[in-house]
């Protein structure tokens, strides 16, 4: 059993892999305390009292009531309520029916069972009875008539403990919900770092590092999604930390809209750190007898650096989260109209590109952007989602139909959450986009977000979805959302919900997502938002890949699937190899080095083929067997950094170890020539130490243990971004 209750010292001991976590019921009041999360310790003798500092003033309130308020304010708590003198970060912040804010909860019940239970209407990991077990403790707050239960689930598997929060009232009277986090936990010392991932369009997930300060720190969005700039990620570690060595403590927020992680070190010399739907913008009522669900948090403990935190996300979001036909399957190779043509196509080009693309090995059409309505340009025609036969002519059945003749499987663009003004939608129904009456809404990108907090809104975008969908042999779709939400009122929502707009927001797009993706099961389902912008673990519960950036310069991509793949698996990361020079940064690299950063993801391709150089056109089929060769290596083994060029400025190394050590394929980029600098040593890891492993280019063998230690050269390389692939492959 992955958790325990030690019945006479009252404490809770999670264990996952090899991890513990433990939480302390403690004093005659019932206060939940946070006693460890790190490196798994055995069940007992365990000092509890003495972990939680209950001998050491100001004491608990049953011995030293006076200073009641610094014991609020210093006990290390399982969840930070607001009001009574924790004047640290709170997780929980109500307001009550006479305006009151003060809100404090202790222990009451607990249950502990097998299994992992779904989040109702949320997307969250999932684990069977054999691996996962699950800890519910009921705090309430007597006053309040307000139920608070803290859920906890233990991987046996993994070094994952993940957690949610349901807020119930049980009162006669309704009670506003004004903040509620999913996760609170108090580390002991301020000696950290924390990283996170920052970014912008086009520079998606840059990894920021930051020591934890006397002070907050922040990273959150209030941009109705995950966005370019921040992700619901945040790890703490140890200072000295680095990708193979210390602890260090994940966390990433299971959900697709506004969230906050703050860290905050306080004055006794500890570190909270809180996560979860961001208090901007956010109010939930909860009337009589209803309750209130707030996302999960995944907790990640490495006692190994970064780079072991890295690999427990991967595993678990490949086998506990990622799911449908494409879970554990490679993806087709797509070619995608964007890049190649823009706005600027019809059935001919889309055909002309489908049957040159069928020649050389790729196996799926995309048609992107500007089907659909008038679409010529980015200013119209969202919403109606109806095929533009003057582009598409004889239809899409016979478009399909065609792609499908030569040999490929065909895909679909959509922005389903949006509204262009000029379209037939918006004149038909001004009032279903979000806005505020009296004002004109903010256009981006020439577009309103729809407001899908009115179900008459989701029933038509779900109608015409599957309308499209089922009147052509449709495999893929790539589901786009291109801009942020502003102008926050509804014209559905009564005045007293109108907070609630985001969140409702985020749970009507995970229910279209689950009715698409229930319906048409066989559709590989792409998630994408300006690039990059909504690339968290809500998304990926639905899509198994993501669109990791617009841009998809080769050097660029270095940088931004470096910082996406700290957490999300590469085959969740949507790469392809594009045309030159760049459409973003206008940089020329090699065509065989795009090739092999886009291997480190989903694999495909986003140009004209049909009039690139006959030089690169030749080099498709041969990359393609590459990745028919390599993929099932790359989605499913263990990724280790070896180097990183945002860090050394030169080159960039990494590799994929399959599970059971026997194979491996190393990717070096060399970003910048170096003058008389002609090979360099590279340090592999994660390798069976005393197996021999060789190199199936060049025959040559090399001992796991020398290929670590003594390192590797890679030589005859010469000239900027240019690369290498180096296969291992273990002897028997
Ligand atoms: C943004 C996406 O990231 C691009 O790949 C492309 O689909 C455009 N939107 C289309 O408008």
């Amino acid at each position: 059993m992955g958790i325990k209750f030690f019945e006479e010292k009252k404490f809770f001991k999670l264990d996952a892999k090899d991890t513990s976590y433990i939480i302390g019921i403690v004093d005659e009041e019932k206060f939940l305390g946070h006693v460890y999360f790190g490196k798994r310790i055995p069940d007992e003798p365990l000092d509890i009292s003495s972990l939680l500092r209950l001998n050491e003033p100001p004491f608990v309130p049953s011995k030293n009531n006076r200073d009641r308020m610094s014991f609020y304010d210093s006990f290390p708590t399982e969840y930070s309520t607001h009001g009574l003198g924790d004047f640290r970060e709170s997780c929980l912040v109500i307001r009550d029916s006479n305006g009151h804010s003060v809100c404090g909860i202790n222990y009451c019940s607990h249950i502990i069972y097998r299994g992992k239970p779904q989040l109702e209407g949320l997307p969250a990991t999932f684990g069977d009875k054999d691996l996962c077990t699950t800890l519910e403790i009921t705090c309430c707050d007597k006053v309040l008539n307000l139920e608070v239960t803290l859920v906890y689930t233990a991987f046996e598997n993994l070094d994952v403990i993940t957690r949610s929060v349901r807020v119930k009232n049980n009162s006669d009277k309704v009670i506003k919900l004004e903040k509620v986090l999913s996760a609170c936990v108090d580390f002991d010392g301020i000696d950290y770092d924390i990283i996170s991932l920052h970014g912008s369009w086009a520079r998606e997930r840059r990894v920021q590092r930051m020591p934890v300060g006397l002070d907050k720190r922040s990273i959150n969005s209030i941009r109705g999604e995950s966005s370019h700039q921040s992700n619901p990620f945040i790890a703490l570690m140890d200072k000295d930390a680095n990708d193979d060595y210390g602890n260090v403590y994940g966390f990433n927020l299971v959900y697709s809209g506004n969230f906050t992680a703050v860290v905050e070190g306080g004055q006794f010399d500890t570190t909270r750190v809180v996560m979860g739907i961001h208090p901007t913008n956010f109010e939930w009522t909860l009337a009589p007898g209803e309750e209130f669900t707030a996302p999960e948090v995944v907790m990640v403990y490495s006692d190994k650096g970064i780079g072991k935190m890295t690999r427990t996300f991967h595993d678990l979001y490949r086998n506990h989260l990622i799911r449908g036909k494409y879970k554990d399957r490679k993806r087709p190779v797509l070619i995608n109209s964007w890049e190649a043509t823009y706005f600027d196509f019809n059935t001919e080009k889309l055909l002309s590109i489908a049957k040159e693309a069928s020649k050389l090995g790729i196996e799926m059409l995309v048609m992107d952007d500007g089907w659909f309505g008038k679409r010529n340009s980015d200013n119209c025609s969202l919403g109606d989602w109806y095929v533009n036969e003057e582009k598409i002519k004889g239809g899409l059945k016979y478009l399909v139909d065609e792609v499908n003749k030569l040999g490929l499987e065909f895909g679909i663009w959509f922005e389903p959450e949006m509204i262009s003004p000029d379209s037939d939608l918006y004149r038909a129904h001004p009032d279903w986009c979000i806005h505020v009456p009296n004002r004109t809404p903010v256009l981006c990108r020439n577009q309103y977000v729809l407001d899908l907090t009115n179900d008459e809104v989701v029933e038509y975008v779900y109608s015409r979805l599957k309308d499209i969908l089922s009147g052509a042999n449709i495999t893929y779709v790539k589901w786009d959302m291109n801009r942020q939400l502003s102008d926050l009122g509804s014209s559905f929502l009564p005045k007293e919900k109108q907070g609630e707009i985001q969140h409702r927001y985020v749970l009507a797009v995970y229910k279209l997502l689950d009715r698409i993706t229930k319906e048409f099961p066989h559709v590989l389902l792409e998630s994408c938002s300006g690039g990059g912008a909504r690339f968290d673990p809500g998304m990926l519960y639905y899509s198994p890949q993501i669109w990791c950036s617009d841009n998809t310069d080769a050097i660029e991509r270095l940088v931004i699937q470096h910082g996406t793949a700290i957490v999300y698996p590469l085959s969740a990361i949507g790469a392809h190899v594009s045309d030159c020079p760049n459409h973003i940064v206008g940089r020329t690299t090699p065509f065989e080095t795009r090739g092999f950063i886009a291997l480190a993801g989903t694999f495909g391709y986003e140009l004209d083929i049909t009039r690139i150089s006959e030089e690169d056109r030749k080099m498709i089929p041969g990359q393609i067997k590459m990745y028919h060769k390599y993929n099932d290596l790359i989605r499913t083994g263990d990724y280790y950094r070896i180097a990183n060029y945002t860090e050394n400025h030169q080159y960039d190394c990494w590799a994929v170890v399959s599970k059971d050590k026997a194979e491996v394929l190393v990717t070096y980029i060399q970003v910048l020539q170096r003058p008389n600098y002609r090979s360099r040593r590279i340090y592999l890891k994660g390798l069976d130490e005393n197996a021999v492993y060789r190199n199936t280019e060049t025959n040559q063998a090399y001992t796991g243990s020398a290929l670590m230690h003594a390192g590797l050269n890679i030589i005859g390389i010469h000239g900027d971004f240019k690369g290498k692939l180096i296969h291992l492959v273990k002897e028997k």
